[in-house]
């Protein structure tokens, strides 16, 4: 086949690939985007783009044959997973030994399924994680430019403290004051005023309505609603669907060659494709990234990658678990599915934890109090090449996991202890399983800033390479991650922009 020859490439569509297509299409730079799933715009036969998480079709999932929900069981029940037909769906759970990611597919990559929490790092760990970093430029001008240009917003403090659909943050609220600890509003990209209308009865329901991890049909400010809407209006922005990076190498005259796969709605490979460009931007993902480029590394076909290449990765400390309320402590019926409060004890040296209240949407009262715990786990793990799978995955083991759950353990007891209440040990599958410690939704790492590549995501050896997605923050952030990657794609896109693209 032809090599279709183009000045720039982004792989990958989410928060990275969708910063690097915004500034490049403004600085009149062609460019193409290959995204692996499809675009999520054309509304199924039951009238809506995304399913919801109670009745889950093929489109909820990447490509499995029974859908694989965080909180598997129900009182030991597995009442919550549905079959379904294989599908390029928008929600994938990628398998490694003792530890799954879960991953967004799709024109918008994660921001299609995520909770849309926008945090802002504490400045200090912010300066531990990224010491080569100017933090005033970060805190003065890229974080605030990440926020507005997601559209994050805040929930009505008023609205949320007379609104049934908020009654599981209060009273997960009410038990954390009851140990002393303190909570904060989070952020988030769900538009809050839809939110009050869905609530009021003039809007359809979509947060109201159970929707997020596979997909919201309305109020959700995903990438394609911002930064690859504005992208697109540039007129020198083209995205491929279904179109997966497979091989990435570098020519005599310093050019990348890219090798794809184009798949159909099956999954079945129905071709290649062969790109070159003088500009390569990786945002495919911390795991995306780091196998594409420990592939190449390890295949020969960019030898001179550095050793660092497929280290510093982990899963942002995360563990779920759920609390058990005592009959009067009730949650109500009605969740919202988008969370605005957290447990903020990442001041506590000896055990820094930054707990978001989440919600369980199940339309009737379960008195649980769920939790998505980001600890600061100290342990990274290093990514291994397979060549008979041609695939590369992270060595994170159980034990590795296990420093999560017992950060977890000892906030959520002093929570139980002051409250005389329990962990519930029947939602995350096997018997008496208390705390989720098998999978992250905060993959981070892989191609850390600094040690990959130089301070600004420019791959070491391979100049006009570069990194901008969550591989560049070094396994912890200790909150939700995407307003961090966003901000520092937007660093280096003005750097890049500034001294790599001149003519
Ligand atoms: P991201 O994963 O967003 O995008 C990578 C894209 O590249 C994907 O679209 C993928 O399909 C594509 N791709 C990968 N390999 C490819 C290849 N070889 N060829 C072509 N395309 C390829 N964070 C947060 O801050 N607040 C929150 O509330 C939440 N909540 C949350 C809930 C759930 C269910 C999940 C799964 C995740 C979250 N997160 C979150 C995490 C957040 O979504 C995540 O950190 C970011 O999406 C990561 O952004 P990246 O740009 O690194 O990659």
């Amino acid at each position: 086949a032809a090599v279709e020859a183009v000045p720039a490439i982004v792989i990958g569509s989410g928060y990275g690939g969708a910063v690097a297509a915004l500034r490049l299409g403004q600085a009149g730079i062609r460019t193409l985007v290959l995204e692996m799933g499809r675009l999520w715009n054309t509304p199924g036969p039951d009238g809506r783009v995304f399913c919801s998480t109670t009745a889950p079709d093929q489109r909820s999932m990447w490509f499995r044959t029974r859908t694989e929900a965080p909180l598997a069981t129900f009182l030991w029940l597995d009442v919550v997973n549905k079959n379904i037909s294989p599908y390029p769906g928008v929600l994938d759970r990628v398998h490694f030994d003792a530890m799954s990611v879960y991953v967004g597919r799709g024109v918008g990559g994660g921001s299609l399924v995520n909770g849309g929490m926008a945090v802002t790092p504490v400045r200090s760990y912010f300066g531990e994680q990224f010491p080569t970093v100017d933090a005033n430029e970060m805190y003065g001008t890229y974080f605030p430019r990440a926020r507005a240009m997601l559209g994050v917003n805040t929930v009505d403090p008023d609205w949320f403290e007379s609104t049934e659909w908020y009654r599981f943050a209060r009273t997960s609220r009410k038990a954390a004051a009851n140990a002393g600890l303190k909570t904060t509003f989070v952020p988030n990209v769900y538009d809050f005023g839809y939110m009050q209308r869905e609530a009021a009865g003039t809007a359809t329901k979509s947060a109201l309505a159970g929707e997020v991890i596979y997909g919201n049909n309305h109020g959700k400010r995903s990438l394609d609603k911002t930064y690859l809407a504005s992208a697109i209006g540039t007129g020198n922005i083209t995205i491929n669907t279904l179109e997966r990076v497979r091989d990435i190498r570098r020519q005599a005259d310093g050019t990348y060659l890219l090798t794809t796969d184009r798949i159909d709605a099956g999954g079945a490979v129905v071709g290649t494709g062969q790109y070159s460009c003088t500009y390569l931007f990786l945002g495919a993902g911390s795991l995306g990234t780091t196998e594409l480029l420990v592939r190449a590394r390890e295949t020969g076909a960019l030898p001179a990658l550095d050793a660092s290449v497929g280290t510093g990765w982990g899963t942002n400390g995360n563990v779920m678990l759920g609390r058990a309320n005592h009959l009067w402590d009730t949650v109500g019926a009605d969740e919202s599915t988008i969370p605005v409060l957290g447990i903020d004890d990442w001041a506590n040296a000896d055990n820094p934890v930054f707990a978001e209240i989440a919600p369980l949407p199940m339309g009737l009262e379960h008195w649980i109090s769920l939790y998505l715990a980001i600890t600061k786990n100290p342990e990274r793990a290093s990514f291994s090449y397979d060549p008979a799978t041609d695939s590369a995955k992270p060595g994170w083991t159980a034990a590795q996991s296990a420093v999560s759950v017992s950060m977890a353990k000892k906030l959520f007891d002093r929570i139980n202890a002051a409250n005389a209440t329990i962990y519930r040990y029947d939602l995350f599958g096997s018997a008496s399983k208390a705390f989720a410690d098998d999978f992250t939704y905060h993959p981070l790492g892989g191609c850390v800033l600094g040690r990959a590549t130089d301070d600004y995501g420019r791959v070491k050896g391979y100049p006009r390479l570069y990194v901008t997605d969550g591989s560049l923050v070094p396994g912890s952030i200790g909150v939700n991650p995407f307003l961090t990657i966003t901000a520092l794609a937007e660093r280096t896109m003005a750097r890049v922009l500034a001294e790599d693209t001149a003519p």
